[in-house]
């Protein structure tokens, strides 16, 4: 059982295969007792009362019970804890107070869903455990359901909150966290995400000092600026040693992931939406739900922290049959033609694809209206005749033959000012009346709080896919929210805006995955600005960053990969000299960097030299070879390129009987780049042959040794692929 709750002590004992939650109900508070390596037993005495006032008044008939010095499961604001609270609510009478007492509570077998939010589902009842606490606040009569969802074999616990409004009068929501969770020290450090376009999800690490850390984005995305995760680990860990524990906000809005050191040196991580930009009316008899947080800890440091989310996101999160199959390998328009093309290049294109033996060609932007450039046509979803003659079947019917398969880019959420959509519904994007409407790429954003909104939506895609021959979607978001109104919400609604659009948003999602189940859907925006697990619930794989340049990869796929499996990530070969960059680098660095994630090209076949089309055809073999491999196998990270001149990784498949490897040298020290590799998750005794040199090794030689990367020129790299022979 992973679920204990023992009346005799107002114990409550969560335990996956490796670690324990423990937490205690006492005066009706839901207290947090611990979290680590799995324990057993009586922890009451966990619980010390120290009476530390220190100006923070005292509840009512609680002898010393000083609410701002206890450890606390989901915090209300307007009584005495004077901490970020996870509950904040404004009564009808104008009080701004919530004081939750537990009433019950019930263990289930199974996970519950979450309705109209993404979640990690199960796919039978005993792979999951659900706690759910009843509390009250018998003034306000607001009732909040703490969920619990504890999935034993992937060390995974997932929190959310269900808020009930039984009172006779509306109230207003404040602020509504997933999560919320003190620890009785501070000695941590705070690892996240930071970044900007082109630039993502780059590792930032710093010990927590006294105060408030707070990431977050009041973007209406989850953001290229900060990621929804947030990781603490003990002072010294690293990635095979050390506490590390990490929160993932399943959510693609407007969110804060806080971790506050407080007076007494004690600590609270606060993660949900953004109370900055929320407040959300609730009236009598009606109910919310906030998004869910993932948790996950590991006593063995960063990688099995990063397993542990991976693993659960891959099989429990991402949906449909693209979740356990090899992901085609794709040719992308994009770099290689931006916005000129006709039917006749892409053709070409499509020619050299099957030669080649790439498996899908997607047709990027420009296809559609009278897109020519970036200031013109979105919502305007029907063909360009005159690029494309005969319409995309033709190209469909001409790649099928073939054996390519056709995508196609689609902006969906997005209205140009210059648009037939436009002319005809000027009012269906995000605005305020009497406010100008800022663009963004010469564009708006559309009102998806709006149901006649989604419809169009749903329908301008579903309209397309229905035509038949496409098999694949790149679903792009290329600006943020600004004046982010709506005008079918009354004046009380202002602040509902961000969670309104995403419901909107994950509707028609799912109403697409639902019609059209063998399409494969690629979220982007702008690259890697929705890198979230929101999105990932619906499409299965995200466009990383917008910059395809293989050594600013390095460290963004390694920040991608704290929180993200590596199927999730799009990784793409594109042309030398890089258009965002200028760098230079070999076609095989270039292919080995991309040999990470769901593979393709983000360059024009037709122009490679014979040299060129040999190593495409070849790396497209080793794909094809071990793509599942990559996608399904356990990614350790080995060099930082963070901190280090050089990265390196591998992924080991679950059986342990292949490892491939990578190393790449980012900086040349003069006689000082003879560095030895030790890899990671193998077995100690086999003998692993590598492919390319036919050398063997014992497993524990590579694990405690190493290999040697003898590369001494700029940008060189070296791709390893160890399989278990016969001893
Ligand atoms: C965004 C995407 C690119 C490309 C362009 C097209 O920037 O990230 O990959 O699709 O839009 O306009």
């Amino acid at each position: 059982m992973s679920v204990i709750y023992d009346s005799s002590t107002g114990q409550y004992s969560l335990h996956t295969e490796n670690y324990s939650y423990i937490m205690l109900e006492k005066e009706g508070f839901l207290l947090h007792l611990y979290w680590g390596e799995k324990t057993f037993g009586d922890c009451t005495y966990m619980f010390r009362e120290q009476g530390r006032a220190a100006f923070s008044p005292r509840m009512e008939n609680c002898d010393g019970f000083i609410l701002d010095d206890v450890p606390l499961e989901y915090p209300c604001w307007g009584r005495a804890d004077m901490r970020t609270p996870a509950l904040e609510i404004t009564n009808p009478d104008g009080s701004v107070i919530v004081d939750l007492r537990v009433k019950n509570r019930r263990i289930e077998k199974g996970k519950p869903s979450i309705k109209g939010l993404p979640a990690i589902y199960v796919e039978n009842e005993d792979e999951c455990e659900t706690l759910v606490v009843s509390m009250y606040d018998e003034v306000s009569n607001i009732s909040v359901e703490l969920y619990y969802c504890v999935l034993e074999k992937y060390d995974i616990i997932t929190r959310f909150a269900r808020i009930v409004n039984k009172g006779n009068d509306t109230v207003y929501i404040n602020r509504a966290a997933s999560c919320a969770l003190d620890f009785d020290h501070i000695n941590f450090d705070v690892i996240s995400n930071y970044g900007t376009h082109c630039r993502e999800r780059q590792i930032e690490r710093a010990s927590l000092k006294h105060g408030r850390f707070i990431m977050s984005s009041r973007r209406g995305a989850s953001s290229h600026v900060h990621n929804p995760f947030m990781i603490l680990t003990s002072p010294n860990a690293d990635e095979v040693s050390g506490d590390a524990y990490g929160f993932v906000l399943v959510y693609s809005g407007s969110f804060s992931s806080e971790i506050a050191a407080n007076q007494f040196d004690s600590a609270r991580a606060v993660i949900g939406l953004n109370p900055e930009n929320f407040t959300w009316r609730l009236d009598s008899g009606e109910e919310f739900t906030t998004p869910e947080c993932v948790l996950s800890y590991s006593s063995e440091g960063l990688d099995t922290l990063s397993y542990n989310f991976s693993r659960v996101f891959r099989e429990r999160l991402c949906r449909g049959k693209y979740r356990d199959i090899r992901r085609p390998v794709l040719l992308n328009s994009w770099e290689a033609c931006y916005f000129s093309f006709d039917s006749d290049r892409l053709m070409k294109i499509g020619d050299s694809c099957a030669e080649l033996g790439i498996e899908l060609m997607v047709i990027d932007d420009g296809w559609f209206g009278k897109r020519d450039h970036d200031r013109c046509s979105l919502g305007d979803w029907f063909v360009n005749e005159q690029k494309l003659k005969g319409g995309i079947k033709r190209i469909s019917d001409y790649l099928n033959e073939k054996g390519v398969k056709l995508g196609i880019w689609f902006e969906p959420e997005m209205i140009s000012p210059d648009s037939e959509l436009y002319q005809k519904h000027p009012d269906w994007c995000l605005h305020y009346k009497n406010r100008p409407r800022s663009e963004g790429r010469y564009q708006l954003i559309l009102d998806l709080t709006r149901q006649d909104v989604c419809d169009y939506v749903f329908e301008s895609v579903a309209n397309i896919l229905r035509e038949g021959g496409i098999s694949y979607v790149k679903w792009d978001f290329n600006r943020n929210m600004s004046e982010a109104g709506s005008i079918l919400l009354d004046a009380t609604r202002g602040r509902e805006v961000d969670f309104r659009y995403y419901l909107g948003l994950y509707s028609v999602l799912e109403r697409l995955n639902q019609e059209f189940p063998d399409v494969l859907f690629e979220s982007c925006s702008g690259g890697g600005g929705r890198f979230d697990v929101g999105m990932l619930y619906y499409m299965p794989q995200v466009w990383t960053s917008d910059n395809s340049d293989a050594i600013e990869r390095l460290r963004i796929q390694y920040g991608t990969s704290l929180v993200y499996p590596m199927s999730a990530m799009s990784a793409h070969v594109s042309a030398s000299p890089n258009h965002q960059t200028g760098h230079v680098t070999s076609f095989y660095t270039r292919s080995n960097v991309a040999l990470t994630g769901s593979f393709g090209y983000e360059l024009d076949p037709t122009s490679l030299s014979v040299e060129e089309q040999k190593m495409v055809s070849e790396t497209t073999r080793l794909f094809k070879e071990y793509g599942e491999i990559l996608a399904k196998g356990r990614y350790h990270r080995l060099r930082d390129p963070h901190n280090e001149p050089c990265s390196a990784w591998c992924t080991v498949s679950e059986d342990k009987s292949v490892c491939i490897a990578t190393y790449v040298l980012t900086h040349v020290r003069m006689y000082g780049n003879n560095e030895r590799i030790k890899l990671r998750g193998l077995d100690h005794d086999a003998i692993y042959k590598e492919r390319f040199s036919g050398v063997c090794y014992r497993g524990d030689q590579l694990m405690n040794f190493g290999l040697h990367a003898p590369i001494s020129h700029e940008f060189g790299s070296i791709l390893w692929i160890l399989e278990k022979v016969e001893q």
